[in-house]
């Protein structure tokens, strides 16, 4: 089984959505059963909570489900678990090699490095902008991307 593991600030607003996109993009590829996706934040504020209003408008907008989806926070071990861990921004990216040391034993990228054309690299947290249309956008082509990216890698 190859991991993915989205990780914003909060869990509530980008990486959710990042999870629930790219889970309906591998289920339309058939590939659910090589490709398991999950979430998480590096902050604890808002652990247990389902994902943030706005994200759940988009979604459900595209008919993507969030049912089930609870926030919770990134710990080392994920470092492991996932083969790929993917930032929102820069921030996160950070952290996250701060987390894993020198010796990270899965790749850890930022999302919109899989968007070649993108200027942009930070997907911006619209929890404070409320600007979720655009980071749906984004986030709709970074995960596209990526998976164009996974299955060139992995061969699937
Ligand atoms: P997210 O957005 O990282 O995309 O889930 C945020 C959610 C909550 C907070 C910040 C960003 N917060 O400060 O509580």
């Amino acid at each position: 089984m190859i991991r993915v593991l989205f990780v914003c600030l909060g869990n509530i607003c980008r990486s959710p959505m990042a999870e629930a996109v790219l889970r309906s993009k591998v289920a339309q590829a058939e590939l659910s059963d090589q490709i398991e996706i999950d979430s998480a934040g590096i902050g604890d504020w808002h652990v247990g909570e389902p994902p943030h209003e706005g994200t759940r408008e988009i979604l459900l907008k595209q008919q993507i489900s969030v049912d089930g989806m609870k926030a919770r926070q990134v710990k080392e071990g994920d470092l492991s678990q996932f083969h790929y861990v993917i930032a929102m921004d820069a921030s996160n990216l950070g952290e996250l090699h701060e987390m894993a040391g020198v010796n990270p034993s899965s790749s850890i990228s930022r999302l919109m490095d899989y968007v070649s054309e993108s200027e942009i690299e930070d997907v911006p947290d619209p929890y404070f902008e409320g600007n979720f249309e655009e980071v749906y956008q984004m986030v709709e082509e970074g995960c596209s991307k990526l998976l164009e990216h996974i299955r060139d890698e992995e061969g699937i």
